[in-house]
């Protein structure tokens, strides 16, 4: 377990507790099995990384739909970024919302028109958080924290983090 702004972060693995192989060759060790860790639930915010494969593998795991219909139906915080909130698509998580992913998601995210897409580097519509890459995952990781935190709570971690203005 790893924290962030005094949050604690469970980092879960879809298929078990072994290290998950993901984007670029980055290897991520889960604290967890997806299993153990909804046991041990509820969650202040359940997020979705990003990555092609990773957002497909979310994407077709009912234990991953489960998790977010709970989330959902206890209006819990949901956040997703990069490929990642393709997966709300595919389990019907907060449909009508205003959503935003990577550039490479937005054709398969707005399949069947159940989003409205913006280009926000963040976007935030009722309990969703979504972001688009990378670039903007500091942004989205201070979105979370305010909503979790609040804004005092960004500005201590932000100064810290050097990011540019
Ligand atoms: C996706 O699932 C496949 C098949 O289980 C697995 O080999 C791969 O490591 C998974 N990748 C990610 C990033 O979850």
């Amino acid at each position: 377990m790893s924290t962030f702004a005094a949050v604690t972060v469970t980092v879960a693995g879809l298929t078990g507790k072994e290290p998950v192989h993901c984007s670029r060759n980055v290897i991520i060790c889960p604290d967890s099995s997806l299993e153990e860790a909804s046991k041990k639930g509820p969650y202040d915010v359940v997020l979705l990384p990003g990555g092609a494969l990773g957002a497909q593998n979310l994407s077709e795991s009912p234990a991953v739909k489960e998790v977010l219909k709970e989330q959902e139906s206890r209006k819990g915080l949901i956040a997703a970024i990069c490929a990642g909130p393709t997966a709300l698509l595919a389990h019907g998580i907060a449909y009508g919302s205003t959503i935003t992913t990577h550039p490479g998601a937005k054709d398969k995210m707005m399949t069947g028109d159940h989003y409205k897409y913006t280009e926000a580097r963040v976007q935030k519509d009722g309990h969703l958080i979504t972001s688009r890459g990378p670039g903007t995952s500091f942004e989205f990781a201070l979105a979370i924290v305010e909503e979790l935190m609040g804004a005092e709570v960004v500005a201590q971690v932000k100064a810290p983090l050097i990011l540019k203005d």
